[in-house]
């Protein structure tokens, strides 16, 4: 049952179905044949694998295969096996489908493809207005301004209530909204630039690029979280306080879907590795989702803003005794993988931050 509308723009795929002059094919292998480094970045991304992705697939069809899926992690109309013809409820959550005979599988696999971002009426829109490309190019405002072409998939649209993506079932980037969004440089952060020729032979020029990285990769993740550790001692008993900030990041930490949470382990042991004692905390969004998607609370990191997680214990310990903290993130939680029987092949969880020291006794 669904309450919820779906908004204009992901209701249908998008009706890109012939590929510009002067480019073989829709593919992004077309592109890369001249755009190399983009090309091999792209192949590496999470936007490459939008619609190969294990987990998605598995979660696709543990949620019933909707269309809405579909038109954001493969949203060409040739990348669907189906037509959309129109809709049978005013929601739009039941389409009416009709065989694509255009349906291309090589083309559904590669997800967020190049033509998704840069191919509209036959044009391919880009950062430049100086390049003498073999196809046709025009300058689009919207590649510059660091959020453009992102707020499509990533942003909270539409303000109406009952709009759908106001809290998409990912998630996204949910925590900013449609119109706080100017200063907010998406690409300065996830296509870091470099200087290089678009194509081997040509002139350098200030490029992006294409590696959109974020919590599948662990070092992006390290790289914005600031951690400290600092123990107090009482008259009986110790303090210890880890302080966490978000310094890397313009949104929360952890941002995206709801699944991608942080948890921060105390742990004291004594001889033999014993636990003595220890302590969880939980950073993340939670979500009622039905009968209605509420959020019910948020305990993720905002932007430059320490947050203090503090553990206790009594003094007096052995020599051999250790405390250890661990922050880690978490692709999903161990329960949903269960839950939807995904079977992953790479860790769900990692760890972003490890210390151990002796308690001061
Ligand atoms: C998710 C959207 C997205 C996808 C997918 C994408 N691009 Fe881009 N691309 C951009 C943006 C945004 C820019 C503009 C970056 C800037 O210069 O500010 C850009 C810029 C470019 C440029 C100009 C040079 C540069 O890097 O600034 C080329 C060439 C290019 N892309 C080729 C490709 C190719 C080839 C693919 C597929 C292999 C691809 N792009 C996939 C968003 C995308
Ligand atoms: C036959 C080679 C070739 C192919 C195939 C090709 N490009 Fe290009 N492209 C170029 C050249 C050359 C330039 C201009 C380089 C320059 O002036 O520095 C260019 C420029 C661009 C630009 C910058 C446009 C601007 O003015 O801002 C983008 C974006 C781009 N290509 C994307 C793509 C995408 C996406 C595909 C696949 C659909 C593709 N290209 C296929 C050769 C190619
Ligand atoms: C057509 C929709 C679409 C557009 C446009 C788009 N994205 Fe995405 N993006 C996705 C989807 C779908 C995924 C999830 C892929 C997955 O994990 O299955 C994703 C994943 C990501 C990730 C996550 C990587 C990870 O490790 O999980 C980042 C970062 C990202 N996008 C940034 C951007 C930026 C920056 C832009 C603008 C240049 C952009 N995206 C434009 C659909 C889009
Ligand atoms: C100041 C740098 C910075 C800016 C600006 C920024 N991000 Fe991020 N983003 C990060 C970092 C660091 C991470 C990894 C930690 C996290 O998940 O918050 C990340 C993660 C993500 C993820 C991946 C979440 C996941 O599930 O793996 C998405 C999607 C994303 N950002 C989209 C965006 C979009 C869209 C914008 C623009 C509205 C944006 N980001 C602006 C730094 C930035
Ligand atoms: C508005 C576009 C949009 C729609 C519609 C959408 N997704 Fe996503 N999805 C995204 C984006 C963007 C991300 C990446 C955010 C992130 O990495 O946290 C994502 C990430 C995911 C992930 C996480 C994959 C990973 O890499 O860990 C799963 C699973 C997923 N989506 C499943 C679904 C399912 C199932 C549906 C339909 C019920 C759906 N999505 C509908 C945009 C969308």
């Amino acid at each position: 049952m669904n309450i919820f509308v779906v908004t204009d723009a992901f209701a249908k795929p998008m009706a890109i179905t012939v590929p510009p002059e002067g480019v073989e094919s829709l593919n992004a292998s077309s592109c890369g044949k001249c755009h190399t480094e983009t090309y091999r970045e792209w192949a590496g991304s999470m936007h490459a694998s939008a619609w190969t992705d294990p987990y998605y697939q598995v979660d696709l069809i543990f949620d019933g295969n909707q269309q809405i899926c579909i038109n954001c992690h493969s949203p060409l109309q040739n990348q669907q096996e189906n037509l959309v013809l129109g809709f049978r409820d005013k929601e739009r959550f039941k389409p009416i489908l009709k065989k694509n005979p255009d349906f291309d599988p090589e083309l559904q696999k590669e997800g967020v493809t190049c033509v998704v971002c840069h191919l509209r009426s036959g044009v391919i829109i880009g950062p430049y207005s100086d390049t003498e490309a073999p196809h046709p190019t025009r300058f689009d405002p919207s590649m510059v301004d660091g959020i453009g072409v992102c707020r499509k998939c990533h942003v909270v649209s539409g303000n109406r209530w009952d709009t759908f993506f106001r809290i998409p079932p990912c998630g996204t980037v949910s925590e900013i909204r449609e119109g706080q969004t100017t200063s907010i440089d998406c690409t300065g952060c996830h296509m870091p630039a470099v200087r290089r020729p678009l194509v081997e032979g040509w002139q350098d020029r200030q490029v992006r690029r294409h590696l959109w990285l974020g919590g599948h990769d662990k070092e992006t993740v390290k790289n914005a979280l600031q951690a400290e550790l600092e123990i107090i001692k009482n008259k009986n008993t110790r303090e210890a306080t880890l302080t966490l900030t978000n310094t890397g990041a313009d949104h929360f930490l952890p941002t995206g879907t709801p699944d991608r949470h942080l948890t921060a382990l105390f742990s004291l042991t004594g001889p033999a590795g014993k636990i003595i004692k220890e302590k969880s905390y939980l950073l993340k969004r939670t979500i009622m989702w039905r009968p209605f998607i509420v959020d019910l609370w948020d305990t993720r990191l905002v932007k430059n803003t320490p947050e203090k997680f503090i553990f206790r214990w009594k003094s007096g310990l052995s020599d051999d005794s250790m405390l250890s903290v661990t922050v880690r993130y978490h692709l999903l939680d161990e329960k949903q993988r269960k839950k939807i029987g995904y079977q992953n092949t790479s860790p769900i969880s990692y760890p972003v931050f490890e210390q151990s020291i002796p308690p001061s006794n």
